[in-house]
C-alpha cells in the first residue's frame, strides 16, 4: 500500500524521458512527482524548477532515501539501470524500471530475484502495453476475435543524426536500434505469441559498433511466425499488425504509442478503433505510471500486464537475437 491515496514517485535521472514522463503524470489525479535525483545537484534543481517538483536529491542513493517517495522511476541509459533499481529495492522502494529493462537477461534476473525477495513491487516501464488501443486489442484477442494468430509484424523505424557521443550511437550507454528501439517489436510479439522457439536475425552496424538496422523473424510452436524490424536510420510507417484466421488487426502509425487501429473480420465489415479525444502521440506514459499507482494501492508486487518472467523471457530472447547479429557492449 502506498502511505496516502496518492502514489508519489521519485525520478532517477534529469534526461529527456524523465521530463516527459514528469510532464504526463502531472495529468493524473492520483500520482505525483515529488523528488528527482540525479548525479548532479545542479541538474537536479534544474529539473525541479523545471517541473515543479517539491524536492531535488544529488545523488541517486539521496533519492532513494527519500522518505515520501513511494515508487522510484529508472531514466538513465540502459546500462544503468541494473545498479539504479538495486538501490531502489533495497531501499524497500517500488521501482518502474525504463526499456529495456536492463542490458541482458543476466542482469535482468538479479533485479527480479531481488525485488521479489525483498517483496517490493518491480515493473518493466513498456508504456505501449498500457496504452488505451493496445488494451482494446488485448481484449479482442482474447475474445477469439481473430481465431488463431498466424502472423505478428511490426517496425519500429526512426531517423536519428548520427552523433558518435549521444547515447544511442554509444556502445558504453547501451547504444543501437535493437534495445532501444527493437524491444518495442520484440515485447508486442511477446504479449500476442508468448516466447518464440527459433529466433533468426541479421543486422547491419554503424560506425560506432552497434547495430543501426535489425530484421528478425520469430517461430513459435504454434506455427507463427513474427517478423519484425527495427532501424535508427530512416522514418519508416511504425505500423503493427496482427493477422488471424478469422481476421487482422492494423494498428496505424505510430503502433506503439497512442492511436488507432483498424479491425477486419474475415467475414464481415471493418471496425475502426479511435481514442475520443484523438490522442496525441507524444504522450501516453501516464498509463503505466498510473499501472503502478493501482498495483501499490492493491498490494501487488507485479503488475499482470507486463509480468517480471515475461520482461527476463524478452530480455533473453533480445539475447539470441544479439549472438546472432554479434552486438556486444563493454564490460558484458
Ligand atoms: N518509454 C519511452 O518512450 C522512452 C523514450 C526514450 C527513452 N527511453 C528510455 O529511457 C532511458 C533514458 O533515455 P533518455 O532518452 O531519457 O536519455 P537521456 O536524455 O540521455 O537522459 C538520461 C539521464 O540519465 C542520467 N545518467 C546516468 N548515467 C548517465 C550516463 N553515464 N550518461 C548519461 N546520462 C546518465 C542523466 O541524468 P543525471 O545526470 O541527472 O543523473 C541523464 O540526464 C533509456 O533506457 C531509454 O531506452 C524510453
Amino acid at each position: 500500500m502506498t502511505s496516502s491515496s496518492t502514489t508519489r514517485f521519485g525520478v532517477i535521472g534529469t534526461g529527456g524521458i524523465a521530463s516527459v514522463m514528469t510532464s504526463d503524470i502531472a495529468l493524473l489525479p492520483d500520482v505525483e512527482v515529488v523528488a528527482v535525483g540525479s548525479r548532479s545537484a545542479a541538474s537536479a534543481e534544474r529539473f525541479a524548477g523545471a517541473h515543479g517538483v517539491p524536492r531535488a536529491h544529488g545523488s541517486y542513493a539521496d533519492l532513494v532515501a527519500d522518505p515520501d517517495v513511494d515508487a522510484v522511476y529508472v531514466a538513465t541509459p540502459h546500462p544503468g539501470h541494473l545498479d539504479a533499481a538495486l538501490l531502489a529495492i533495497e531501499a524497500g522502494k517500488a521501482v518502474l524500471i525504463e526499456k529495456p529493462f536492463t542490458m541482458n537477461a543476466a542482469q535482468a534476473r538479479e533485479i527480479v530475484d531481488a525485488a521479489r525477495a525483498r517483496g517490493v513491487f518491480c515493473m518493466e516501464a513498456m508504456w505501449t502495453r498500457f496504452l488505451p488501443h493496445v488494451l482494446r486489442i488485448r481484449e479482442l484477442v482474447a475474445a477469439g476475435a481473430l481465431g488463431e494468430i498466424t502472423t505478428v509484424t511490426a517496425d519500429h523505424d526512426q531517423w536519428f543524426a548520427f552523433d558518435p557521443e549521444h547515447r544511442l550511437f554509444s556502445p558504453e550507454l547501451g547504444g543501437g536500434a535493437l534495445l532501444d528501439l527493437g524491444v518495442y517489436p520484440v515485447s508486442f510479439a511477446s504479449m500476442l505469441l508468448g516466447t518464440p522457439s527459433q529466433v533468426t536475425a541479421r543486422a547491419d552496424f554503424g560506425p560506432t559498433g552497434v547495430d543501426a538496422q535489425t530484421s528478425m523473424i520469430f517461430e513459435y510452436a504454434s506455427g507463427a511466425h513474427a517478423v519484425l524490424s527495427t532501424t535508427m536510420r530512416a522514418a519508416g510507417p511504425c505500423q503493427a499488425a496482427i493477422v488471424g484466421t478469422e481476421g487482422r488487426i492494423e494498428i496505424d502509425t505510430t503502433w506503439y504509442a497512442p492511436t488507432s487501429f483498424v479491425f477486419r473480420p474475415r467475414v464481415g465489415e471493418p471496425e475502426v478503433w479511435t481514442e475520443e479525444p484523438a490522442p496525441d502521440e507524444h504522450k501516453g506514459l501516464r498509463f503505466e505510471a498510473a499501472e503502478v499507482a493501482r498495483c501499490l494501492r492493491e498490494g501487488l508486487t507485479e503488475s499482470p500486464a507486463m509480468p517480471l518472467d515475461e520482461t527476463v523471457a524478452i530480455m533473453e530472447t533480445l539475447d539470441q537475437v544479439r549472438d546472432q547479429i554479434g552486438l556486444t557492449y563493454p564490460g558484458l
